[in-house]
């Protein structure tokens, strides 16, 4: 990989408890002992966990996010939700957002535009999940997707220094299977080339194994990992890999 540094995103969707917290002193030990200026790591842990990690992460170079947000950033008679600024206030600096376990939910390109709005305006970076499922794969429709979801989920966002895209292709996501080295390389580019200058992160079953392909892809900008990410060490191993 020849970017600047490498992000590596942490997702621990609806993981971990204040026990688990513990095992991350591998992870900050590490970062301490590292070059800085070589990645940059981001821990997106459940919202329960947010407030605690941010006083773990505070003294070190890691960032905190949150795996979703409100789509308004005001307050209001939302039960169970959380506004961007809630997320800003207990140190949340990123949020991940159109991830496709919550468009399977039913979080529309719509619903998801209004989020990145309202995040934008907190004060929040974003990382912006695109892909395809299976089906739409099969049927061909992979740029056509990726397209609409980013015409969509940006509409009307003018300034995007704040976004990062992660390409994940749905089928990749905790199946233990990534596409060609090729098709990720055609797809980032083509993101790529729709928004110039963005930053693109690859999600989708990314580990300690695969990461020795994943890394030679040079249009990357970094990872985003989930079931790899809970482990401390599976999490550091990645990291290492990718530099040697
Ligand atoms: P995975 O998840 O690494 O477990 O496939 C990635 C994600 O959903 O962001």
């Amino acid at each position: 990989m020849t970017n600047k540094y490498i992000y590596f995103v942490a997702n621990w969707k609806m993981f971990g408890n204040l026990k688990t917290l513990n095992s991350l002193n591998k992870v900050t030990s590490f970062v301490k002992k590292s070059k800085r200026d070589k990645f940059k790591i981001i821990y997106c842990p459940p919202a329960t966990l947010l407030s605690p990690l941010n006083d773990i992460l505070k003294k070190t170079s890691i960032k905190l996010g949150a795996q979703n947000s409100h789509e308004s950033e005001n307050y209001g008679a939302f039960t169970g939700q959380l506004n961007s600024k809630m997320l800003k206030a207990v140190g949340a600096r990123y949020v991940i957002l159109g991830h496709s376990e919550n468009r399977q939910l039913g979080e529309s390109d719509n619903l998801i535009n209004k989020k990145i709005n309202s995040s934008i305006k907190s004060g929040l970076k974003i990382i912006f999940c695109i892909g395809e499922t299976l089906t739409q794969k099969r049927k061909k429709l992979t740029k056509k997707i990726l397209s609409q979801q980013i015409t969509q989920g940006l509409k009307k966002i003018k300034n995007k220094k704040n976004i990062i895209i992660a390409y994940e292709p749905v089928w990749s996501i905790g199946s233990g299977v990534i596409p060609k080295k090729n098709e990720i390389v055609e797809n980032v580019n083509f993101i790529k080339d729709k928004i110039k200058g963005i930053k693109v992160l690859y999600g989708g079953s990314v580990n300690g194994k695969n990461i020795n392909l994943l890394k030679k892809i040079n249009n990357l900008d970094g990872f985003l990992i989930g079931g790899a990410s809970q482990n401390s060490n599976n999490f550091i191993d990645i990291i290492k890999k990718t530099f040697n």
